[in-house]
């Protein structure tokens, strides 16, 4: 940070958790701490940064930089896309979950009530810096939430990954740095390489989707984490996958989840969330884009209806 710092103005933006467990490192620059929680990922937080980048002066040239889990992430980019029409911005991601994907590729946004990522921009960091070190003071249910989005990885691209996992656990590779910093890269690395050959999503980003769904729809209206969300929507995705596609390794999956700490079912009204998935923006008219497994390792879209969801739920 150091060198970047030292041509342009910088403003962190980080949450409270992260800025009183690693207060030091914010010594040297203006800093706007936020409340921790998916809950503040909202309008009106947007309004109030805004307002404190006024008051510090920010300009065109301020560049902002997000220092945090993927709240602060989605954050930070979105208010830096519509700061003054767009200033730069990096991430400095703190949670295994912003590591391995929710500072990677650009997607930037913010929920309205229940509705998860409703209103945001594609629009991608200048750079990223990642410390692993920095994950010593993740919480443990933390941790959880990002093998959530690792073992979503493994299943729709790297079967071998998935294979990994299975020999592992969240425990064992808290104590093996080099292993886990190898997992890190791994999992960064294949969302950036789906991100830079469909930056828009018009194919195989979208199965980075995958358990999204169902997930999504789930997430605010059951105060669930991101990760327990859509461990909950694979779970769900491929048990419709040996239905509607003789998947066949749907147990392996639910079995892997489950080894990671993460839970694979919910009891949720079914028309309450049906309801709030009509409104995913994978939707076209009276069906949905989604993302099933063919085997471990490979994934694809499929259109189902509305009411085969309903039914399979
Ligand atoms: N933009 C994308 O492409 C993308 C992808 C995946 C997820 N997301 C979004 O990311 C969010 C979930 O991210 P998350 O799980 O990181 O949530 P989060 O940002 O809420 O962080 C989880 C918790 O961990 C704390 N924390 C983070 N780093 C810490 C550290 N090093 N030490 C101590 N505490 C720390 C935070 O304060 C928070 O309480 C969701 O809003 C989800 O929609 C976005
Ligand atoms: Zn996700």
């Amino acid at each position: 940070m150091k060198e970047i710092a030292r041509s342009a103005k910088t403003v962190y933006i980080t949450d409270e958790n992260v800025f009183a467990a690693h207060q030091k490192q914010f010594r040297n620059g203006d800093a706007i701490v936020l409340k921790a929680g998916e809950q503040y990922k909202v309008q009106a937080t947007v309004d109030s940064i805004i307002e404190q980048l006024i008051g510090m002066e920010a300009d065109r040239k301020t560049v902002l930089v997000g220092v945090g889990g993927g709240v602060v992430t989605d954050l930070t980019g979105y208010v830096a896309s519509i700061y003054m029409r767009g200033i730069a911005f990096g991430f400095i991601p703190t949670s295994l979950l912003a590591m391995v994907d929710a500072s990677i590729g650009g997607k930037n946004g913010i929920d309205v009530g229940v509705y998860k990522n409703m209103v945001g921009v594609i629009r991608q960091p200048s750079f990223l810096l990642f410390d692993t070190s920095l994950l010593q003071t993740l919480p443990n249910e933390e941790w959880k939430n990002g093998f959530a989005e690792i073992i979503k990885h493994a299943s729709i691209k790297d079967a071998a990954m998935f294979k990994q996992l299975e020999q592992n656990d969240v425990s064992i590779y808290q104590k093996k740095r080099k292993e886990l910093g190898a997992l890190i890269q791994r999992n960064a690395l294949l969302k950036t390489k789906v991100v830079v050959n469909d930056e828009f999503e018009k194919g195989d980003r979208k199965l980075l989707n995958f358990g999204h769904t169902l997930g999504h729809a789930l997430e605010n209206q059951y105060d669930l984490s991101h990760g327990q969300a859509i461990s909950i929507g694979m779970a769900y995705a491929s048990s419709l996958s040996e239905k509607m596609n003789g998947f066949k390794n749907a147990h392996r999956l639910v079995g892997l989840l489950s080894q990671y700490g993460l839970p694979t079912s919910h009891q949720f009204d079914k028309d309450k969330v049906i309801n709030v998935l009509k409104m995913d923006k994978k939707k076209t008219k009276n069906s949905i884009h989604f993302i099933l497994l063919e085997k471990i390792g490979k994934a694809f879209i499929r259109e189902v209806s509305i009411q085969q969801l309903y039914e399979n739920l």
